[in-house]
């Protein structure tokens, strides 16, 4: 991720970020977990403006004003890690600004929530406010999720406010926290090609996640 951050700007292409994080997965003897995954075509997933996540790479050129997701998961030694960053393109209004930085604390909120033996719908509560509090919604459509000898595993981490009885966390869970937060109404759309999910408002969406490790005392971040 650290390298994507080297050569994302304006200009360069979606497939460029695929070839990079493919290559550098690849020469680590590592796997890239999203391609060939239900038929994903590529190696990263990269979602721009109102994509809310699982965009396909390919000859898109990033554009000034863009905000793009980019998220890598990668299989080692059989175990797998997921984590997504958002990238601002240039001069980006601040309207878009306010949004990816938003979504951030949206997920160190919800990491800050992380404790041993509390329900992990905590973590969507804890983030619910903090959107609401701002003005955005929480995307439903998708969650976190467990993570570790497969790619989406129990337990299932809403982040929005749920009163359903879920999974209580326990010392050693692994699991991903990842909010999709959006500036309009959280429904979503997925195109043609059966992966990108988009808003269905058209309005912008941004998305940060990261894979957590459940201590005795609160949370490990285990993709920093
Ligand atoms: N990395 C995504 C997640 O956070 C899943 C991508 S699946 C893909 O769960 F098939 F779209 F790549
Ligand atoms: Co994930
Ligand atoms: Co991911």
């Amino acid at each position: 991720m650290d390298e994507v951050d080297k050569i994302v700007k304006e200009g360069v292409t979606t497939e460029e970020i695929n070839t990079l994080v493919h290559k550098m997965t690849t020469d680590a003897g590592a796997i890239p977990a999203t391609l060939n995954y239900e038929g994903f075509p590529k190696s990263v997933c990269t979602s721009i403006n109102n994509v809310v996540c699982h965009g396909i790479p390919g000859k898109t050129q990033l554009k000034n004003g863009d905000i793009l997701n980019v998220d890598i998961t990668t299989i080692l030694d059989g175990y797998y890690s997921d984590m997504s960053r958002m990238y601002m393109i240039g001069e980006v209004s601040n309207d878009a600004r306010r949004l990816v930085e938003v979504t951030k604390e949206c997920l160190y909120t919800g990491i800050k929530a992380v404790k041993p033996y509390t329900p992990v719908s905590e973590i969507g509560n804890v983030i619910n406010d903090l959107a609401d509090k701002e003005g955005y919604s929480v995307v439903r459509a998708l969650s976190g999720h467990g993570v570790g000898l497969n790619f989406h595993n129990d337990p299932i981490i809403e982040h929005f406010r749920t009163n359903r009885k879920t999974m209580i966390m326990v010392p050693g869970m692994v699991f991903t926290i990842e909010p999709m937060i959006n500036q309009g109404t959280f429904d979503c759309d997925i195109l043609e090609d059966d992966w990108t999910v988009v808003t269905k408002d058209g309005k912008l969406s941004a998305q940060w996640e990261h894979t957590i490790l459940v201590t005795e005392t609160g949370a490990e971040i285990i993709t920093k």
